[in-house]
């Protein structure tokens, strides 16, 4: 039984430091003492640190948005599992762009999954149809997995997913990674739309990218969420 919902604040490449540390700042008092939703806050590697820091003691957890398929050696720029250990829960894998911009595939995808359960984080994999799912499913053994469907149309586009289908693609996910398997939606959830993929049967949370680089709209998500 799946009975919270998770947020996931995807913030891509974006944030300096310096903004990571006004957005905590203007952000966290309004979501540590919330209970109804899991929150994960995935900002860039630089971030980490810091945002790891800054949550420690609250309710919130921190996710990176990729980790290197190496556990650890001579991989110039990779962060592997090893660095991300005891400062992330979470870890979101093979997100769509990682697939567009850096030729990601679902072998690929596999190791790094297989690697993170290793490493007790776990995995938010990112897929964006049943083909996909089907394919994934058989490279992954392990169910401990949180899956994202993602369809690339509605990244970052304003034209989200409609519920309905979101609905049914978490159905044929189900169907190949098992019905305790949550899955979450992400593409152009904003404030306004959260809801209605939340009100879905088998969506158990959401993927934020545009709508989580602004503090107050990404509270504004989460007390949508919490019926705050
Ligand atoms: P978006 O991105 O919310 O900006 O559409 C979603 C995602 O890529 O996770």
């Amino acid at each position: 039984m799946i009975n919270q919902h998770l947020l996931v604040a995807n913030y891509k490449a974006n944030l300096t430091i310096r903004e990571m540390e006004e957005w905590l700042k203007r952000a966290t008092p309004k979501l540590n003492y919330i209970k109804e939703v899991a929150i994960a806050l995935c900002p860039n590697f630089i971030n980490l640190p810091l945002t790891s820091e800054k949550l420690r003691g609250t309710n919130l957890f921190v996710g990176a948005q990729d980790v290197s398929q190496f556990r650890h050696g001579a991989y110039t720029g990779e962060i592997t599992v090893e660095m991300l250990k005891g400062l992330v829960r979470y870890c979101i894998v093979g997100h769509s762009e990682r697939k567009k911009y850096f030729g990601e595939n679902n072998h690929l995808i596999a190791q790094k999954v297989k690697l993170l359960q290793e490493y007790k984080i776990k995995p938010i994999v990112c897929l964006e149809n049943s083909r996909e799912a089907e394919e994934l499913s058989d490279l992954i053994k392990s169910r401990e997995i949180v899956i994202a469907y993602e369809p690339t149309f509605a990244i970052g586009t304003g034209e989200p997913e409609t519920p309905t289908n979101a609905q049914k693609m978490a159905v044929s996910i189900k169907h190949y990674f098992g019905e305790a398997t949550p899955v979450i939606y992400g593409g152009s959830v904003t404030p306004d739309n959260i809801a209605s993929f939340l009100d879905q049967k088998d969506i158990h949370g959401i993927l934020v990218g545009g709508s989580s680089l602004n503090p107050e709209e990404f509270v504004a998500l989460v007390h949508q969420v919490a019926g705050i």
